[in-house]
Order: C-alpha cells, then sequence, then structure tokens
C-alpha cells in the first residue's frame, strides 16, 4: 500500500509566543489607567486575546453600591463575547502587586464558561510575570456538564 504523504499538524498545543503575551500584558496596562476605581483604589486592567488574533481588553468599574462593582477580567470577556468573538486562547492581567495577581474567584468561573483552559499570563508594573493555564487556577470546575 502506498505511504500516506498527507502531513498532520503537530499535536503540540501551540499557544501565543512570549512576544504576544507581553503585547497583551501592555495592552491591560493600558486599559488599567481607565480603571475606575474611586473606592478600592485598586486598578486591574486585562486583555483577553482569540485563537486568530483578536485582542479585547477591560478595566475594573467600581460603583458606590460596591457590590455592583465588575472586574476587569469580566469586562473583557463580556465585551469580547458581545461583539460576537470566541475561541480565546489566553488572558493578561495587570496590576500594582508585590505578590503577582490572578483572577478572583468569579472571574475563573466566567473565564472558565466562555474561554475554557485558557493561558492566563499576570503581570505587574514592573515588568515581572508568570503564566499559569486556568485550570491549575481552578482545579474542580463547575460548568454546564453538571447540569
Ligand atoms: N479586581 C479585578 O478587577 N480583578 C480581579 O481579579 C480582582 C479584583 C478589582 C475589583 C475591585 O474593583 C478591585 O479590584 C478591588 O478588589
Amino acid at each position: 500500500m502506498k505511504k500516506k504523504t498527507t502531513r498532520r499538524a503537530p499535536k503540540t498545543k501551540r499557544g501565543p509566543t512570549r512576544s504576544m503575551l507581553a503585547a497583551m500584558a501592555a495592552l491591560a496596562r493600558e486599559a488599567r489607567e481607565r480603571a475606575q476605581a474611586p473606592y478600592s483604589r485598586f486598578r486591574v486592567g486585562a486583555a483577553l486575546k482569540t485563537r486568530t488574533g483578536e485582542i479585547v481588553t477591560g478595566c475594573n468599574i467600581e460603583n458606590a453600591s460596591y457590590g455592583l462593582s465588575m472586574c476587569a477580567e469580566r469586562v473583557a470577556v463580556f465585551k469580547a463575547v458581545s461583539e460576537g468573538l470566541s475561541d480565546f486562547d489566553a488572558v493578561a492581567v495587570v496590576a500594582d502587586t508585590k505578590r503577582l495577581a490572578p483572577p478572583c474567584g468569579p472571574c475563573r468561573q466566567i473565564l472558565w464558561e466562555y474561554c475554557g483552559d485558557i493561558l492566563v499570563h499576570m503581570s505587574d508594573l514592573r515588568g515581572r510575570s508568570r503564566s499559569v493555564r486556568l485550570s491549575a487556577l481552578l482545579p474542580m470546575p463547575f460548568d454546564s456538564g453538571h447540569l
């Protein structure tokens, strides 16, 4: 029998490059400047990327009725989804903290539902950064499969 000559794409999951993650962090940092955080004074920026390269940013937006405040990550997800985007592969999060700030619990849940096991790239204003998979931050997720 003739040997197959067609090539399969390599099985490795090719994620965003380092330079792409750095570009996303730069956009998240810019978005952070637009944060509305007069109550906590804790400003956060996020940048969410689709596999095909579209990037949507978000910043935290607080309210005098504190509980209505919205995190940067969720602003980015809701903006992107409402624009019809899907198939995300990474989110960058920037905050000014001593220890790199990961997304909060509710944001992890929302990211899981709309983005799956994406790469979470955290950085601070000094340029330190670390990337982890969302599944490492949310190891036993509740999702639609449980309904
Ligand atoms: N915040 C975010 O924007 N993202 C997170 O993952 C953690 C917290 C915001 C919410 C609030 O406006 C401020 O940071 C302090 O909690």
